[in-house]
């Protein structure tokens, strides 16, 4: 995205309350990131559209919620103990950081300008191996017994409970286990702000299937859908496309991977905002070698035991959410007016407050009837109800924060039950009784 689009939105999310800095009173804390009362909502219902069309609207996927903390023999099972890392190079003129995968997309701090390594007074070590994990003690001794790590990825813990889910559900295979939940890396060059972030949210989902089966079969068939959810979020279709990893890229667990990127304009382009990766027997077996555990599937039509492989969708809730951020600002002319106006295209199901309502005078009984309406509505989905400056400027308002419908009580409103909705995107108003504007709004978000 260009750099000022994103500065804008930045700003934008700073002064509307979607999202802050972490810690922003003491100078930030590195790469995190605060979702404030707008921003709390719209994240919330992207994971409840993810929620929903994973979980609830499927018979074959079961909902987890595993603790952050686990067993430190997990990370090295799942091999990340040992090989997740990036290389990592100093300065130690300028003492920064670098990937020293990526130093010509990193910047020296001196100026003019330049790659690191490229002013004569930069003196660069050679890389080391860098271990993304945060790593932390459980109980008050602080030895090697009681390391414990902060999950890089959610999908350990739906490894280590798989049969306990099996079991208790009696699923047969194929069936999923999905989660939300926070993960954490300790990133060289975060940044790009909610793009690349030490502590973020993930939605995965592991697919247990039959080795003998078709797999690839599933591997292709949850490509799709997951392509076809991000359009289904208002993400245009010519911005998103699959890459395939490289033997290189592939990701120490994976036999196979596609990402969906987005194409987030400027100097960042097409990016990764979801993994589906075919991960094999790899997870379920080195949980089997390292716990001493069976982590079988039985099957009992043919009385034969084996460990599924795993198709897994992995996808970025906070990544995902600047991807529909960017997909949304525009900044637009409006016919008739000599100001345009910053506007967020939000999909109506995502945008945090569904309707705006406004008396058009703040006389005549027209403020007691919108309170009224607002307080009716406001059980059923977030109203934002606003009395104050001309009604311009709180249309405005609401644009800016991807408001779908403003809501107008008026004259014809005290005289014949009657108010104005005002569409955000196509700015046309239909007049709808006071009795039919819940069943009106309720139908257009969906
Ligand atoms: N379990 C597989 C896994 O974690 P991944 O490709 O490393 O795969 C999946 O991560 C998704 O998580 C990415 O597509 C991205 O959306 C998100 N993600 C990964 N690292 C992130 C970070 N540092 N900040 C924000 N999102 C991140």
């Amino acid at each position: 995205m260009p750099a000022d689009v994103l500065e804008k939105l930045v700003s934008l999310c700073k002064r509307r309350g979607y999202i802050f800095q972490s810690s922003e009173i003491y100078g930030g804390a590195g790469a995190v990131w605060d979702y404030g009362p707008l921003g709390v909502e719209f994240k919330r219902n992207l994971k409840d559209r993810w929620w929903h069309a994973m979980v609830r609207s499927r018979d074959d996927i079961e909902g987890l919620d595993a603790a952050i903390l686990m067993h430190p023999r997990v990370w090295e099972a799942s091999g990340h103990v040992a090989v997740f890392n990036d290389p990592l190079v100093d300065c130690k003129a300028c003492k920064a950081r670098f990937r020293a995968d990526q130093l010509m997309d990193s910047q020296c701090p001196r100026k003019p300008s330049k790659h690191p390594g490229e002013h004569n007074e930069c003196q660069l070590t050679e890389p080391r191996q860098f271990n993304l994990m945060f790593k932390t003690y459980i109980g008050p001794v602080e030895d090697s017994a009681s390391i414990a790590y902060l999950r890089p990825e959610t999908a350990q813990g739906i490894y280590v409970n798989f049969l306990n889910v099996q079991q208790s559900t009696r699923q047969k295979i194929p069936f999923g286990i999905a989660q939300i939940g926070k993960a954490f890396r300790n990133e060289i060059t975060p940044g790009n702000f909610i793009f690349r972030t030490r502590e973020f949210e993930q939605m995965e989902m592991q697919f247990f299937v039959d080795p003998q089966d078709d797999h690839m079969k599933w591997f292709e068939y949850w490509k799709q859908q997951r392509m076809e959810w991000h359009q289904s979020l208002g993400l245009e279709a010519d911005r998103l496309k699959f890459h395939q990893h490289t033997p290189q890229e592939l990701a120490h667990y994976a036999r196979a991977g596609f990402d969906v990127h987005f194409d987030f304009g400027g100097t960042l382009g097409f990016q990764e905002i979801e993994g589906v990766h075919h991960r094999g027997d790899y997870d379920l077996s080195r949980h089997q070698e390292y716990s001493s555990k069976k982590l079988e599937y039985f099957d009992q039509p043919n009385n034969r035991r084996f460990v599924p492989y795993v198709i897994e969708t992995s996808v970025g809730c906070d990544r995902t959410a600047l991807a529909l951020l960017v997909n949304a600002y525009r900044e637009e002319e409006v016919p008739g007016e000599q100001e345009g106006r910053v506007v967020l295209r939000l999909h109506p199901a995502l945008a945090p407050v569904k309707a705006g309502i406004f008396p058009l005078v703040k006389k005549d009984g027209m403020p007691e009837i919108a309170e009224k309406l607002a307080n009716e509505l406001r059980p059923h989905f977030p109203v934002f109800y606003d009395e104050s400056g001309a009604i311009g400027r709180r249309y405005r308002r609401q644009d800016e924060v991807g408001t779908p419908f403003c809501i107008t009580v008026d004259g014809e409103t005290v005289s014949a039950g009657t108010v104005t909705i005002r569409d955000r995107d196509s700015l046309a108003q239909v007049r709808v009784p006071l009795t039919q504007v819940r069943d009106h709004i309720d139908k257009l978000v969906r």
